[in-house]
């Protein structure tokens, strides 16, 4: 089982940019811009990511995050996920990105996105990785501030495939968001939203019917509400679900109680994802690994957990083709 889920090719759906921040390189970034952190040793840092919820996570994410200064240090940043990406038969990717959690401290838009997107390129050149990037607007911050990303974003439009909404879930709605999603879709953005991690069934609804999603991001709690289920489904919308990340931030107690296989039972498009590697635990073949043992998932639902991540990926139909074509390939010689 795990050569097959690590030989299989599959999409990442479900990524922070800022979430894959491997101590080590944190420490050599630090460093090279002569900025302290309030950690000695990669044991040190280890301790401090244990979390009980979203908010514990957060504080330390923003200020790990607050070391990325160049273009070259997101540069960096990037290509060493997607190179992790191309060890793991992860064959595309969508990756999100907070502008926000850097242009509040003076960084400017166009160094986050010409260092992320320049990594881009090279990857699907010297690695065969495909990507695109979904800029999330921080939830915990007004619609206004969201506005004014949206704004910067503009000149570099053709780098970017879509907006997402992250942060602080509770007590910020995705209603909050209405006009700036409006306005994102305008401008040609495909919308989608974390709802339903810590948030309600209800949240999940306006991230819906408010926003317009394309996709959920988490999506745990729609499980709450049957009619939400029913209607999730009848409109082919998919959910990125991130096991070790649930773990971590205790929105799931266990990995052996994790919904992931009902959810697949009940009907949904369920995929497979990393959501913050470098701070719960995995990369998303570790994810993979860990919830088939759980789950005792058998290879036909790993193979539709991978198909469900290239036919749900924002990627056009030529390409998505193509993907899923070599994974039926895999599948066909490896069942
Ligand atoms: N949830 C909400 N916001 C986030 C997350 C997450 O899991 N990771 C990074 N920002
Ligand atoms: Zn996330």
């Amino acid at each position: 089982m795990k050569k097959f889920i690590e030989n299989l090719p599959k999409a990442e759906l479900h990524l922070h940019i800022e979430g894959s921040f491997e101590p080590e390189l944190m420490f050599k970034i630090a460093q090279r811009n002569q900025i302290s952190i309030p950690y000695k040793s990669v044991e040190e840092i280890e301790e401090a990511y244990k979390f009980n919820c979203l908010q514990d996570f957060l504080d330390i994410y923003y200020q790990g995050a607050g070391v990325l200064t160049t273009e070259q240090d997101f540069y960096d940043l990037t290509y060493s996920y997607l190179q992790k990406c191309a060890q793991q038969n992860v064959r595309h990717t969508e990756i999100m990105f907070d502008p926000q959690t850097h242009t509040e401290r003076g960084i400017a838009f166009e160094t986050v996105i010409n260092g992320i997107s320049k990594a881009c390129e090279d990857a699907e050149e010297n690695l065969k990785v495909s990507s695109l990037l979904i800029m999330s607007y921080l939830r915990h911050l007004s619609e206004k501030e969201a506005f004014k990303t949206l704004e910067q974003s503009l000149p570099f439009k053709d780098k970017i495939a879509a907006v997402g909404l992250d942060s602080s879930e509770k007590g910020n709605p995705p209603s909050k968001f209405k006009n700036v999603y409006e306005a994102s879709v305008k401008e040609g953005y495909i919308p989608v939203a974390h709802a339903g991690e810590e948030g309600p069934a209800q949240y999940v609804w306006e991230a819906l019917d408010i926003l317009g999603i394309k996709r959920i991001d988490h999506g745990n709690n729609a499980l709450d509400d049957e009619t939400l289920v029913n209607e999730i489904i009848k409109r082919d919308i998919a959910l990125t679900v991130c096991p070790l990340s649930n773990t971590a931030l205790q929105v799931i107690d266990d990995l052996h109680n994790h919904p992931l296989k009902k959810m697949m039972d009940l009907g949904l498009k369920v995929t497979v994802n990393s959501d913050d590697p470098a701070y719960f635990g995995g990369q998303v073949n570790k994810n993979y690994i860990e919830i088939q043992q759980a789950l005792n998932l058998s290879k036909a639902e790993l193979y539709q957990l991978a198909k469900n991540s290239f036919q749900y990926s924002l990627l056009n139909d030529t390409k998505k083709q193509q993907y899923l074509t070599e994974l039926e390939v895999y599948y066909n010689t490896n069942k």
